[in-house]
């Protein structure tokens, strides 16, 4: 029985697999090392800043005409809502939300900024952004910008929006856009999005879950 271990035969059949088997870890390695350097540099890291793929920096008007960008919403949580004053009905109702969800909040809804920025620069001035936004509520600011300052907003968030004829109003347009709202924190990272017909009392308790969020800073 002992001869079977020593049979030549068998001795290289093993020998065989050992190196086969050594063959398949190295080929496995080399492999894992191959797609490793095809990543981009730093894959892991990619995944935790994914946040940031949502939001970033922006240049636009505020309703009296001066420029304002993401520096100046930095310190606080910055709920960013986008879409145009003639929309005929998801936009107001989402702003309704929005503002119910501040009055809830109370004072405590001065811990962070909201905006409502347009997706439609051609038609909705500054001013008219301004007053529109005011009759939902007063600490809703409303953005507007160049048709440039829009597009470059609307990618940095990831928004779609398209002009389309209005088919009630020959000549005019409305624009079909994404109506999601973001929330971001007060480093201007994406926390998370809501439809525009989340309850109200459900984004009031995750805003003030931001506005409780310790701050890197000094401003907790
Ligand atoms: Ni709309």
């Amino acid at each position: 029985m002992t001869r079977k271990t020593t049979d030549p035969k068998q001795v290289g059949a093993s020998r065989r697999t050992l190196v086969l088997a050594l063959l398949i870890g190295l080929a496995a390695g080399v492999l894992t090392a191959v797609l490793l350097a095809t990543l981009p540099s730093g894959a892991p890291s990619t995944q935790t800043t994914g946040k940031a793929l949502i939001g970033g920096p922006f240049s636009l008007l505020d309703p009296s005409g001066k420029r304002v960008t993401e520096k100046d919403f930095a310190g606080k949580p910055l709920l960013v809502y986008f879409g145009f004053t003639h929309c005929p009905d998801v936009c107001p109702a989402g702003l309704q939300v929005i503002a119910a969800a501040l009055d809830q909040l109370g004072d405590k809804a001065n811990g962070l900024s909201a905006v409502f920025i347009t997706v439609d620069p051609e038609r909705d001035t500054p001013e008219l952004m301004g007053k529109y936004v005011a009759s939902f509520h007063k600490n809703i600011i409303g953005l507007s910008g160049s048709p440039e300052d829009i597009a470059a907003v609307t990618k940095t968030y990831r928004v779609y929006a398209k002009k389309v004829p209005d088919e009630t109003n020959p000549g005019e347009y409305n624009v079909d856009h994404s109506s999601f709202m973001y929330l971001m924190d007060r480093n201007g990272e994406f926390m998370r999005h809501f439809p525009h017909s989340v309850d109200a009392k459900a984004l009031a308790d995750a805003l003030a879950k931001a506005i409780d969020s310790p701050a890197s800073g000094s401003d907790a």
